[in-house]
């Protein structure tokens, strides 16, 4: 196969940030994708549903004049979460869920929730509106080894979420291990998971084999072969619950490679087309188009997208920087080559 249409795929996990950063990144997701879900996770982070739709704004006016892309909003879950924002994004078109970090388990979740009984009324809340609540599924505590967090996460959270709260639809972000798999092949239908390009393409090694190399850092951190193959299983197995989400998350080059660097890739320059990558090593491009384009908003309760892309079988090279000075990014795969190509 050397050309595939598929109907315009969306984003359901997206990290654009604000002011210039937002301006140089957004219009790399806007080409291919029609829409993304917003991670809230903005200094200060996005609480409110005033916030969320001046922020919805602020990412609208940043899109190239000829660009037809929908930004879906979340609010960021904290301890001070009232019943009543709940109802006020139960009111809104905008807004379509809210997004639980564990207090420190990653970049700006300082405001996250600090134990997760103080969300219960919240989350009651939101089965009772039939919000959808995004998890960031990593324990925290700094005696656990990095490697587990999100296997006792598991264990230790999400099933007391599952069980208390059985009709509160569950997206498990970015899930890289077998566990994470399994947990949510085996929950409900209301349990579904988002899987990370990088998460399919690379494991562990990536990140320490010859040399340290920050630009496949993210967090949850990349794990052992055997949990790549059980994500590449689950992505291509034609299961609705699993779904694109591509955590791209742009930090500045210089605060990557950096002593104390900071975790996420950045892959919206080639999103769809590392996926492509992706399936393709596994012989499997027949299961993109259900993966990238139909679970997501089937599981959203939203309309499938109209329009069609096309990829082409033609190797470019990554460039191996995007913006300048402050702003430059380095690109997943900055350097390499990518044999799929957004026609
Ligand atoms: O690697 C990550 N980067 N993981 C996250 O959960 C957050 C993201 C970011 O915002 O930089
Ligand atoms: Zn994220």
């Amino acid at each position: 196969m050397d050309k595939l249409t598929l109907i315009r795929p969306d984003d359901w996990h997206l990290h654009v940030r604000n002011g210039e950063m937002l301006r140089q990144v957004i219009n790399h997701t806007a080409r291919q994708f029609a829409r993304a879900i917003i991670m809230p996770n903005l200094k200060p982070p996005v609480t409110t549903v005033e916030h969320a739709l001046a922020y919805r704004n602020e990412i609208l006016a940043a899109l190239a004049p000829d660009s037809n892309f929908n930004p879906l909003m979340t609010l960021y879950l904290t301890d001070n979460t009232r019943i009543t924002d709940i109802e006020a994004v139960a009111q809104s078109e905008q807004i379509i869920a809210l997004k639980l970090y564990p207090a420190g388990a990653t970049t700006n979740s300082d405001a996250g929730i600090s134990a997760l009984e103080k969300a219960f009324p919240v989350l009651e809340a939101m089965q009772k509106y039939d919000i959808p609540l995004l998890i960031h599924g990593e324990v925290t505590a700094s005696e656990y080894d990095i490697f587990d967090r999100e296997r006792l996460f598991l264990e230790q959270k999400l099933c007391v979420l599952t069980e208390k709260f059985p009709d509160l639809r569950i997206v498990l972000e970015h899930v890289t291990t077998e566990e994470a798999v399994h947990f949510v092949e085996t929950a409900s239908r209301h349990v579904a998971a988002t899987i990370t390009p990088q998460h399919l393409l690379f494991n562990r090694n990536a990140i320490l084999a010859g040399g340290i190399r920050p630009h496949y850092y993210c967090l949850p951190v990349l794990k052992r072969e055997k949990h790549r193959v059980a994500l590449i299983k689950a992505a291509t197995s034609g299961n609705p619950k699993f779904f694109l989400g591509t955590d791209s998350a742009p930090h500045p080059t210089h605060l990557k490679e950096n002593s104390c660097g900071c975790a996420g890739c950045y892959s919206a320059h080639a999103a769809i087309e590392l996926y492509a990558e992706a399936f393709a090593q596994e012989n499997a491009l027949n299961k993109l188009e259900g993966f990238a384009s139909l679970h997501g908003p089937d599981f959203y309760r939203l309309p499938r997208n109209q329009d069609r892309i096309t990829l082409i079988r033609e190797s470019w090279r990554v460039p191996e920087h995007y913006g300048q000075g402050t702003l430059q990014i380095t690109p997943l795969q900055a350097g390499e080559e990518i044999r799929w190509k957004l026609q």
